[in-house]
């Protein structure tokens, strides 16, 4: 799909980071937008964003949706025809996520099921309902992020990272499967498939606010249990920190972790939008993503022993 103009697209999770940069792009090349999240005020300034931005008689919607419940999807379906007055949707993106459900073993078993419940079923549900859709159109493309945890499953040796990345290998499989799929079945759709590396977003803020989490500065000395343990993995003096000072470090690693990413949000919706445009089914977002793509084709055996890490920090891509 080279144009977007008077086309209609969904992105779930269009409330911050890379979801709001990919609705107001979209909306800015003409295409009517509808959005969903679970945090309604963030969509509101999407929707703003998008309205001020977008050409004459673009078409805004907002949807209050939990990806991870079928029945508020299917509402969000019917709600997005209504309001749109139409019977086929042309580009759909799964987009949101949330970070959590780390450990299998030693976590947290509701937020394990919660994270997975957003990153893969909240995949299932959506593209269940609206595929079809896509169908009913001329022409449709379906766009699913996964992220290098798809293929790739830590984030180094220091934390366990488990739910996050058995749901996003889980949207690669799935991505990669439909697609033939669609070759066979609806070869008017196409299917792209976003691999992320670090993008600077709100996701960490938004995750904790998701899973209920106490906002940092509320955190008890048993809420830091945790954080020491995987600190002290990591060879640093946790010991040697009161709370509030590791708190303090806390905040400084979510801010960091949004404020010194090698790409931002609107440079990453840039990528994706460019990908979909040239019909690419797999699109890597930044440097980061793109090395550790051919570091683990290349070494799959060695992709999660420390030397792979030298290798990988080596190449100088990562700045977190
Ligand atoms: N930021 C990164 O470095 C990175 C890397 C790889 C992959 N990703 C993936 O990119 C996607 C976008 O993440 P982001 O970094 O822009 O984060 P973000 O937090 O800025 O955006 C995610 C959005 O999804 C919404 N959301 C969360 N749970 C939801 C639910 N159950 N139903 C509906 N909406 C929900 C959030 O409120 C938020 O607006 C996610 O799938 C994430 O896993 C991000």
């Amino acid at each position: 799909m080279k144009d977007f103009r008077h086309r209609l697209a969904v992105v779930t999770g269009g409330g911050t980071g890379m979801g709001r940069e990919i609705a107001l792009q979209l909306a800015t090349a003409g295409a009517h937008v509808a959005i969903c999240d679970v945090i309604v005020e963030h969509m509101a300034e999407t929707a703003q964003a998008c309205r001020a931005a977008a050409p004459d008689g673009v078409r805004i919607s907002t949807h209050e949706c939990d990806v991870s419940d079928e029945a508020q999807v299917l509402q969000f379906r019917d709600g997005v025809l209504e309001q749109h007055a139409t019977d086929h949707v042309h580009l759909f993106f799964n987009n949101a996520g949330i970070a959590g459900g780390g450990g299998f073993i030693a976590g947290d078993r509701a937020e394990w099921e919660r994270t997975f419940g957003v990153c893969w079923s909240g995949v299932y549900h959506c593209t269940r309902a609206f595929l079809p859709l896509l169908v009913a159109a001329d022409e449709g493309v379906l766009v699913n992020t996964s992220s290098v945890n798809g293929f790739w499953a830590t984030l180094g040796a220091a934390a366990p990272h488990t739910a996050y990345s058995a749901a996003k290998f889980a949207v690669k499989g799935f991505t990669e499967a439909l697609m033939i799929d669609c070759q066979i079945n609806a070869p008017h759709v196409k299917i792209s498939l976003v691999m992320p590396g670090h993008v600077g977003t709100s996701i960490t803020h938004n995750s904790r606010d998701i899973l209920g989490k106490p906002a940092v500065a509320d955190m008890t000395s048993t809420d830091l249990v945790d954080v020491r343990i995987q600190m002290k993995r990591m060879g640093l003096p946790a010991d040697a920190l009161s709370d509030e000072q590791l708190k303090t470090a806390i905040q400084q690693r979510m801010e960091g972790f949004r404020d010194n990413a090698p790409m931002t949000a609107s440079a990453a919706a840039t990528v994706i939008l460019d990908g979909v445009r040239e019909e690419r089914w797999r699109i890597l977002v930044g440097k980061d993503a793109e090395a550790l793509d051919s570091m683990v084709r290349e070494d799959p055996e060695s992709a999660y022993t420390p030397e792979f890490m030298q290798r990988l920090l080596k190449q100088g891509v990562f700045n977190f």
